[in-house]
């Protein structure tokens, strides 16, 4: 299907794969952009990221089922095609990739991709298989584009990690680029889910920045003790009355394991459900308390 730009909108896996090798045949390096969607401001500066490289943009849409977990919200997550083909058209996108869920998982399939130890802290132990299905679609995915380079975000700090250390371990000749998050104003991270929030539970979202940001400023002012950061972090989380918090956490960046004295750059990361919506925020920061 030809959309009114020069943007092409697949749905098939075949096209997709004949779309991508006319584009490399033309000398283009190709970069990927996986979504599930509801595309945001966080979204359109990965694509912007792509088109700086210079790179024929495929943007992918589709809502992982294998990624969520029962009781979480695959129903209800925001699907908005007509929007999302508009921002895309509008971003310069060369090609979105739409396959519905049969084309993606046929009732045969016995393959899934796990990837070890990195998704067994922060957000693994509260969303079981989630990593997997992650890593098995964007597995999937890079398979069908077969990018030269794609494009993460960093508010999804443990998925970067995890398609970082597949790549590696898959031997796949693929760029991995982590970008900065996109916030609000206010602070609060981009997100589809942030469509969920009332505008009560909006406001007391923004305790997880003002979470992240007194640790910025307790490491900046040379606290080196990750339990103390932690627990000024907690405190501050409390006081907004969260449904659920699923973790506070002050880790090594690259193996994720929890850190104790703050000698290197750490990630400062946190989940917190407020009324039914879970949501995840994360600093790097480094010594000198600068931090993304
Ligand atoms: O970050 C997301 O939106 C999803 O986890 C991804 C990478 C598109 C895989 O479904």
């Amino acid at each position: 299907m030809r959309f009114n730009s020069s943007m092409k909108v697949t749905r098939d896996i075949p096209s997709t794969r004949t779309t991508v090798a006319d584009a490399r045949r033309s000398g283009q390096r190709i970069g990927l952009v996986p979504t599930m969607g509801a595309l945001h401001a966080g979204h359109l500066s990965l694509v912007e990221a792509a088109r700086r490289d210079g790179a024929f943009v495929v943007v992918s849409i589709f809502v992982n089922p294998t990624q969520f977990g029962p009781g979480e919200d695959y129903e209800r997550y925001p699907r908005d095609t007509a929007g999302d083909l508009r921002q895309c058209e509008a971003a310069g996108v060369a090609l979105v990739f739409m396959p519905a869920v049969a084309d993606m998982y046929r009732p045969e399939a016995a393959t899934t991709v796990h990837v070890a130890r990195l998704t067994e802290t922060l957000c693994g132990p509260c969303r079981p298989g989630h990593f997997d299905g992650v890593a098995t679609v964007v597995a999937k995915l890079f398979n069908i584009v077969q990018p030269d380079v794609a494009y993460f975000g960093q508010k999804d700090a443990q998925q970067l990690a995890v398609i970082r250390r597949m790549v590696r371990d898959l031997d796949w000749p693929i760029e991995i680029v982590g970008c900065p998050t996109v916030r609000e104003p206010d602070g609060l991270a981009m997100s589809s889910r942030n469509a969920y929030l009332s505008p009560d539970e909006r406001r007391r979202a923004l305790v997880l920045i003002r979470a992240l940001r007194d640790a910025r400023g307790r490491i900046a002012g040379g606290e080196r003790r990750a339990r103390v950061v932690v627990e000024h972090m907690r405190r501050i989380v409390e006081e907004s009355r969260p449904e659920h918090v699923d973790y506070v956490a002050i880790v090594d960046p690259d193996n994720l394991q929890p850190v104790e004295q703050i000698e290197r750059p750490v990630l400062a990361a946190l989940a917190v459900r407020i009324g039914r919506t879970r949501l995840i925020d994360n600093l790097l920061i480094d010594l000198a308390g600068d931090g993304a």
